[in-house]
């Protein structure tokens, strides 16, 4: 059985090595059971440029997979990681071309980075391996691996969205990267739009490739356990003690510009302004931990929530009532689903997301009886798989406010008939399919 190669800047770290708790481990669980497996990407570690040439190189075996890490310089990780991956290449495929901060000197780093993955992946390549690798820091690997000799098969999957051509080549180097993914004998993307943008663009610059759609999801089956066993933690009861019986309302998401935060802001602001009669009535949960602290958009970004969740909270809150809990530590993620079976509704209202995972995990986390009901911004790649949610543009204040109105006082029969029709698919695609369609397309491609 061939072995397969799973590549990615960042590796899980040690405790999710040992059970994955969230993200890219648990979607890979599965593919990861079968035979021997390689985890390529950074270690997380930050040297001395003077180092460069000293790296020391991480390896551990965990049962069948062994992980394998390089540590990046102080420049390395701000010109790929902080400037060009972050500061560039996020920006822009979240259709935010006017927050992307180009320069030729980032770019080159990037490219350099990628080229360092390569050298030292291909020292520990064997001719059978699978490679796969992971996300837009790393969109020149195959071309680097290429151009060392490597012939084996390696697919490439984007976890964010694709912009439309005519936005992504406001990049300088956008052809060239574009033409870099030849090198893929696979090309995957979350949705419809992101293959058509994608193919668009490789179209008019005359490349032969085609991505091809594989949506990713959860691991329904755990996350229920998860949810259901939350409901007896003693921190789950805490947050459901402290509630009194009012309804609450959810938000998870990384303290990121795509995840629409402010605008949600305004939208429950514009609720509380609208229907007085649910002020004091309600508690909002956002759950919002700082991430990617030292680009500085994020850094604007988390000065203006806070100020947006303090100014709210002055205005409208009262002796024994505070409108927005607003958290910016990381939750762990068992609470989480404790926290999503309690909520009355979920707010996930990016302006654009690749997919949306706390969709699929809110849905899941729902008891039968007496379900809560999803908030859903229609720029989620998640948004046409759920279109029993309640979908909303996330730029419209008033439309949230409607929703979250709506939401709290829909009748049982119709959260239960909303949910019934959600669920199936949360069901249909999951991490298990994403990974499984993957491999199989990569697989038939190799034997072609
Ligand atoms: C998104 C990206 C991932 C990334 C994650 C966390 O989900 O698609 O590739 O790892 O955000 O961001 P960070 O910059 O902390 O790795």
């Amino acid at each position: 059985m061939a072995r397969l190669i799973i590549v990615s800047n960042r590796v899980p770290s040690s405790s999710d090595r040992q059970q994955p708790a969230g993200g890219l481990a648990v979607a890979l669980r599965d593919a990861l059971k079968q035979g021997e497996c390689l985890w390529f990407g950074w270690s997380g570690r930050q040297i001395d440029d003077a180092d460069k040439d000293n790296r020391k190189a991480g390896a551990e075996q965990v049962r069948n997979v062994a992980y394998s890490t390089i540590d990046l310089t102080h420049s390395e990780f701000d010109g790929f990681y902080q400037k060009y991956s972050n500061g560039i290449l996020w920006p822009l495929c979240h259709y935010r071309a006017g927050l992307m901060s180009y320069s030729r000197k980032d770019q080159e780093v990037y490219w350099e980075v990628n080229q360092l993955f390569a050298r030292e992946l291909k020292k520990q390549l064997r001719p059978d391996d699978i490679i796969w690798v992971q996300d837009y820091h790393l969109f020149p690997l195959g071309q680097a691996l290429r151009d060392l000799g490597v012939t084996n098969p390696i697919g490439f999957f984007l976890h964010i969205p694709f912009p439309p051509w005519s936005l992504m080549k406001s990049l300088p180097d956008a052809e060239h990267l574009m033409r870099s993914m030849q090198a893929y004998t696979v090309m995957g993307v979350q949705t419809e739009d992101d293959a058509r943008n994608m193919n668009d663009g490789f179209v008019q610059c005359n490349i032969a490739q085609k991505a091809q759609v594989f949506p990713i999801g959860i691991d329904p089956d755990s996350f229920v356990q998860q949810a259901e066993a939350g409901e007896h933690d003693f921190d789950v009861q805490r947050l459901q003690i402290s509630l009194r019986g009012r309804p609450l309302i959810i938000g998870v998401d990384r303290l990121d510009y795509s995840k629409g935060l402010p605008e949600r802001f305004h939208g429950y602001e514009a609720f509380l302004k609208r229907f007085p009669e649910h002020r004091g009535k309600v508690m909002y949960l956002q759950i919002t931990p700082v991430s990617r602290g030292n680009v500085e958009e994020y850094r604007l970004l988390k000065r203006q929530l806070d100020e947006t969740a303090g100014r709210i909270n002055g205005m409208y809150g009262d002796f024994d009532w505070t409108p927005i809990r607003y958290i910016t530590q990381p939750v762990p993620r068992h609470l989480l689903a404790g926290f999503y079976r309690l909520a009355d509704a979920a707010l996930v209202t990016p302006l654009r997301d690749g997919m949306n995972l706390v969709a699929k995990e809110y849905v899941a986390a729902q008891d039968e009886e007496d379900p809560g009901v999803l908030i859903l911004s229609h720029f989620a790649g998640a948004a046409p798989e759920m279109e029993d949610a309640l979908l909303v543009n996330p730029h419209d204040a008033d439309e949230i406010a409607d929703a979250l109105h709506k939401a709290l006082t829909m009748t049982q029969s119709e959260r239960q008939a909303r949910w019934g029709r959600l669920k199936p698919d949360v069901w249909r695609v999951t991490a298990q399919t994403w990974a499984r369609d993957f491999m199989t397309a990569l697989a038939g491609e190799t034997h072609a």
